[in-house]
């Protein structure tokens, strides 16, 4: 059911240079999608080592692209993408020809902040800024800058390559002419796009961060294990991974900063109460496949 674009032709959308900020599991995957589709891509990490970690993943994931093509097809489209790509552990330096900025760092608004005011004051006029965060207010985020209507949400999902979703966030203040540009960059790089207004998790998180929630506290409760709620869920629901194979996906720290951010805006929805389990392996930095343990084990 699911299908990726192996485009590389050099795109006619006004959105030609890219810097992604962020290198982890989404920054690197969104890199990648833009690279692939022509963009010339920067992208930015917080030391070298941190943006070799990204640069790699995206060689694995192209690889996986590729073992399906013929020896000289693949190796075009693993070189010619990683051609578009270049590294940077500076953010001022790096964004001074952007079209478009996208932030994919540490779900945090205080340090989404701080990047932002930065970003700001280092891009051109012209820039679109973009957040990808899965749960924050999109306007709050872009308080801190002077182009609120060159500010928009575009959320990707995990694994950028494969998930053919982009969510488009329009505050009140994001322009058409910023939604239309994002959205036929969003079709330029291969995605279909949903818009949504800026309400906590949008459209897929709202509905999906919940679930996942709810699926730890059944197995706190006892009523069943996490590998037969993954079963039931993937042969009596028909989702692709169960609740806890998925949680372990996306990271238990960005869920925990999801849950616990909305915890604090509404406390009285009892969908967003903290989750003992989850905090469990928080605390324990059992982050999911990303650390090699969560739910289960990867090592
Ligand atoms: N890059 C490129 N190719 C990849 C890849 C990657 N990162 N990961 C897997 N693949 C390829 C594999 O090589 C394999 O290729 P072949 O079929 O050619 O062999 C193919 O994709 C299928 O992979 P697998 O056999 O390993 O596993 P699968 O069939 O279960 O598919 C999956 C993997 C697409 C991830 C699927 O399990 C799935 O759709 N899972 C649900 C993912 C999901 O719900 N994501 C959203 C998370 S929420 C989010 O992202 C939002 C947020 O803000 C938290
Ligand atoms: P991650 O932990 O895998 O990666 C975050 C990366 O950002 C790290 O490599 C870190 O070194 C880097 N970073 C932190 N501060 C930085 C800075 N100031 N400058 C440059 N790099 C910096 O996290 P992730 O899962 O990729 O999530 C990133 C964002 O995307 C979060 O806002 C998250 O909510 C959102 N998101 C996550 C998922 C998911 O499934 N994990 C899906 C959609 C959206």
């Amino acid at each position: 059911i699911l299908s990726c674009s192996f485009s590389t032709s050099v795109m006619s959308n006004a959105i030609k240079n890219v810097t992604v900020v962020g290198a982890g599991l989404m920054g690197s995957g969104i890199a990648q999608v833009a690279a692939q589709a022509g963009n010339s891509v920067t992208l930015v990490e917080v030391n070298d080592a941190a943006l070799q970690t990204g640069l790699g993943r995206i060689k694995t994931s192209l690889q996986k692209l590729t073992k399906k093509m013929s020896k000289e097809e693949g190796e075009k489209l693993l070189d010619s993408t990683l051609s578009r790509i270049k590294g940077s552990s500076k953010v001022e330096d790096s964004v001074g020809q952007s079209d478009l900025v996208i932030e994919a760092i540490v779900e945090n608004m205080d340090v989404k902040h701080k990047l932002f005011t930065a970003v700001d004051k280092a891009a051109p006029p012209s820039a679109i800024l973009a957040s990808n965060t899965s749960s924050l207010s999109i306007t709050e985020m872009a308080s801190v800058t002077n182009r609120k209507n060159k500010f928009v949400g575009l959320h990707f999902f995990n694994p950028v390559p494969l998930m053919k979703l982009l969510e488009i966030i329009k505050t009140v203040d994001t322009s058409d002419e910023t939604y239309n540009a994002v959205e036929e960059w969003g079709k330029a790089i291969g995605k279909v796009t949903i818009v949504c207004k800026d309400t906590p998790g949008f459209v897929v998180n709202r509905l999906l961060v919940p679930l996942l929630a709810e699926a730890m506290r059944m197995y706190e409760r006892g009523d069943a294990s996490p590998r037969d709620i993954d079963t039931a869920m993937k042969l009596g629901a028909g989702y692709p991974m169960g609740p806890f194979e998925l949680a372990d996906y996306v990271g238990h720290d960005t869920t925990k900063f999801i849950i616990d951010g909305w915890h604090k805006k509404f406390p009285e929805n009892p969908l967003f109460k903290p989750v003992g389990a989850l905090n469990k392996l928080v605390d324990e930095g059992k982050l999911g496949v990303k650390t090699g343990e969560g739910f289960y084990n990867y090592k």
